[in-house]
């Protein structure tokens, strides 16, 4: 796991979005594992400027996104392939039909499971995974206790997840208490991943994610034994961590790293 501390939330989103673009130069048939969540709109907000103004290529880009709500047909507003469409899909270069997200209405939901598992198979794998952090813990939609092997299936949201996210639904009663995402091992089983997270509200969590051990009850945490994955963060999201120093001097003198000081 590589640590790496921006001065703002902006400059952040900036470097994760810069990032992917460089993947996505370097392989345009990137498949490219995506996220939800407040975090994440400036990095798809940077990505679509990226497009607009400098011809970023997503054509022949595949995407799969970690998770979706239970119950949430494509076109209802609280979906995350609205939220989707909204702030990536309809601003670059990208065939909806390379983009994929669990079917939340599915009738056989186990089946639905199953058919996202082997389609990122046939793709030959998640190339890049950018994921975003629960309060909790969570990554996706993999509540505490999630198995650190486990795969796409349903989970039921807990109520930390309920009260984090209500705040989306005019009704918070309408927010579903279940989800389909993808599992802790299918994230770990992604070529390179990036964990991105902004913000006071994350510092706690992210203390115990890159510095604590390697457990289910914070299963952002299983982060730590995957191969390739780095962590950005603004300063108050770093704010709770030990050894914010060495990170620093990592960063500034990583050779991978140097084409993004
Ligand atoms: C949702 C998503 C997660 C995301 C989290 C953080 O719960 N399922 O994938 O990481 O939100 O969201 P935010 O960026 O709004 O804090």
């Amino acid at each position: 796991m590589k640590v790496i501390i921006q001065n703002s939330a902006d400059d952040a989103a900036r470097l994760a979005a810069r990032i992917i673009a460089g993947q996505l130069r370097a392989n345009p048939a990137l498949v490219l594992g995506l996220a939800t969540g407040a975090t994440m709109e400036s990095v798809y907000a940077v990505l679509a400027a990226m497009h607009r103004d400098e011809g970023l290529d997503f054509s022949r880009c595949r995407t799969f996104n970690l998770d979706e709500y239970v119950g949430l047909a494509p076109e209802d507003e609280h979906s995350y392939r609205h939220y989707m469409n909204c702030h990536l899909f309809g601003k670059v270069n990208i065939g909806l039909r390379n983009t994929r997200l669990p079917n939340g209405t599915a009738v056989d939901l186990d089946a639905e499971c199953a058919s996202y598992e082997a389609a990122i198979k046939k793709t030959g794998g998640i190339d890049f995974q950018l994921l975003g952090i629960g309060s909790n813990g969570h990554i996706g939609f993999n509540e505490p206790l999630s198995s650190l092997r486990s795969r796409t299936r349903v989970m039921t949201l807990s109520p930390a997840t309920i009260s984090q996210n209500q705040r989306y639904f005019e009704n918070p009663d309408m927010m579903p208490k279940r989800a389909i995402t993808m599992g802790v091992g299918t994230i770990l089983e992604s070529k390179r991943c990036l964990l991105l997270a902004t913000g006071s509200a994350k510092a706690g969590v992210i203390a115990r994610a890159v510095e604590g051990s390697v457990s289910s009850m914070v299963p952002a945490s299983a982060l730590q034994i995957h191969p390739r994955c780095a962590v950005i963060l603004d300063e108050a999201a770093a704010a709770g961590l030990s050894e914010k120093e060495y990170y620093r001097w990592f960063f500034d003198h990583e050779p991978e790293w140097a084409e993004y000081h």
